[in-house]
This record gives C-alpha cells, structure tokens and sequence, in this order.
C-alpha cells in the first residue's frame, strides 16, 4: 500500500466503528451511509436489534457487486438495512432515500467515509445543502476529508504523493480537498457545527497508541476526520 495508507484505513475503520455504535446506543433511529460501498457495520453491529434503520446509498455498479458478494457467501442484509442505487452528483438523492422509509424529520447520523475527495467541490456542496435543508435537529455528519494542499500537489504531508498517485492509477482521481484550519468556517458556513475534528497524529494516538510503529508505520498526513452537528 501506498506509504502511510494502512496505519490511515486501520485507524479510520476503528474511529468510525465507534461512531456508529455510538449513534446506536445513543438511540439514533435512522443511520444513512453515502457511498456505503462494501461497509459491513450494519451486519457487524447488528443495527436492526436496536430498532435503527440504515439505509445505505451507492452508485449501481459497487451495489450490485456488495449483494453478490453478500449472496455469495451466504448472508442475507440484517433486517432494518435498505439499500438503493444513486448518483450523489444529481440532487435527487434525498427523494430516494425518503422512499425507503428515511424520515427527514428525525435526527439521522449520516456517513461519508472515503467519498468526499472522489468528488468535485459542487457535488460536495449539493451533499450537505440537501442534509442541512432536510435534516432534522440533532443530526450529525460523520466524514473524512483530504486537505486540498494533497490534491493540488503543493503539500508535503506524509505520504501525499503517493496517495494521488495510487488513485490516478485506479482512475480515482481525487478531485477536491479542504484545508484542515479552514474546515470548522467550511462547515459554519453550509450550517453544521464541528463537534470532533481529528487530525492524522490526533488520530494515531487515539487509536494505533497500542501498536508497535515500526511494525505499522507511521500514518497518512493526508486525511482528517470530522464530526458536525447541524447548527
Ligand atoms: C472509496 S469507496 C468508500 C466505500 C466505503 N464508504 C468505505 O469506506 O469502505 C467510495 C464509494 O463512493 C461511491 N461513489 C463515488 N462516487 C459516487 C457517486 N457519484 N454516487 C454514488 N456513489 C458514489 C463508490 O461507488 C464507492 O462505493
């Protein structure tokens, strides 16, 4: 993997577990997971028994692939788990997600994990101007985000190179970032409050502190991982 990516993913993977679980026993009736690709923590947590709904979004193609995986080895969704084939670039996604049963006007946990840097700054602006109109009071936004010093090539955090490099090959360009320091007024000014905000060192203490770095290595300087409320 690409310098710093493992340590990034195994660090992320555990942070964003606890958040999910976290909206499951704090009582969160509806969990939305934007470009849910193959995440298997509605299987894993078992969300149906608590009574919250996770409707998971993605384009059709990686969809698709998930159910024959999932039929494949044999597991069926867990109750409570809906699913449908979007585009996050048109705006209709919200129409789609509340014919599934989402209820606007309850507060809903809404997941973006590895998605935002795959899209340009519109699409991204689209995505939280749809959940800030929508979203009911004591809503959160769950997401990781790349700085855009990595995308536009003028930074030298660890590892950056590499990262841009891999996804081109993958023809996954990232397309946009933002600053790590301009993140809190980015987020005030589409109507979220930032309640957590972890950067890569915040993020290895927290949760790589028990594993030996010369085994792990150090983690990506690429990515931060935030949390808002909608104001
Ligand atoms: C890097 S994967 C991350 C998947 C998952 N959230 C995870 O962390 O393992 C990015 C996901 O975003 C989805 N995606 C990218 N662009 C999209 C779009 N325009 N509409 C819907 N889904 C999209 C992809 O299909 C893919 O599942």
């Amino acid at each position: 993997m690409v310098p710093g990516m493992y340590p990034y993913i195994t660090a992320r993977t555990a942070h964003f577990d606890g958040l999910f679980q976290e909206a499951l026993s704090e009582g969160f009736g509806q969990i939305v997971i934007l470009g849910a690709g193959y995440d298997t923590r509605a299987l894993r947590f078992e969300s149906g028994k608590v009574r919250t709904t996770v409707f998971e979004l993605d384009a059709p193609a990686t969809r698709q692939y998930k159910r024959q995986c999932l039929a494949k080895a044999g597991m069926d969704a867990p109750d409570g788990v809906r699913s449908a084939s979007v585009d996050l670039k048109e705006t209709d996604w919200p129409s789609t997600l509340e014919t599934l049963g989402h209820r606007p006007s309850e507060p809903t946990v809404f997941f973006m994990e590895g998605l935002l840097m795959y899209l340009d700054a519109d699409t991204i602006d689209g995505i939280l101007a749809s959940i800030r109109q929508s979203a009911a009071a004591g809503s959160r936004i769950v997401f990781d985000a790349t700085a855009r010093s990595v995308v536009d090539g003028t930074g030298d955090q660890y590892g950056a190179k590499g990262v841009m490099a891999r996804a081109s090959d993958h023809g996954e360009t990232f397309l946009s970032g933002i600053e790590p320091e301009e993140m809190p007024e980015f987020l005030r000014a589409k109507g979220f409050t930032v309640r957590t905000h972890l950067l890569s060192e915040d993020l290895e203490k927290r949760f790589l502190g028990d594993f030996d770095p010369s085994l792990i290595g150090p983690i990506s300087g690429c990515f931060t991982n935030v949390v808002a409320e909608v104001s």
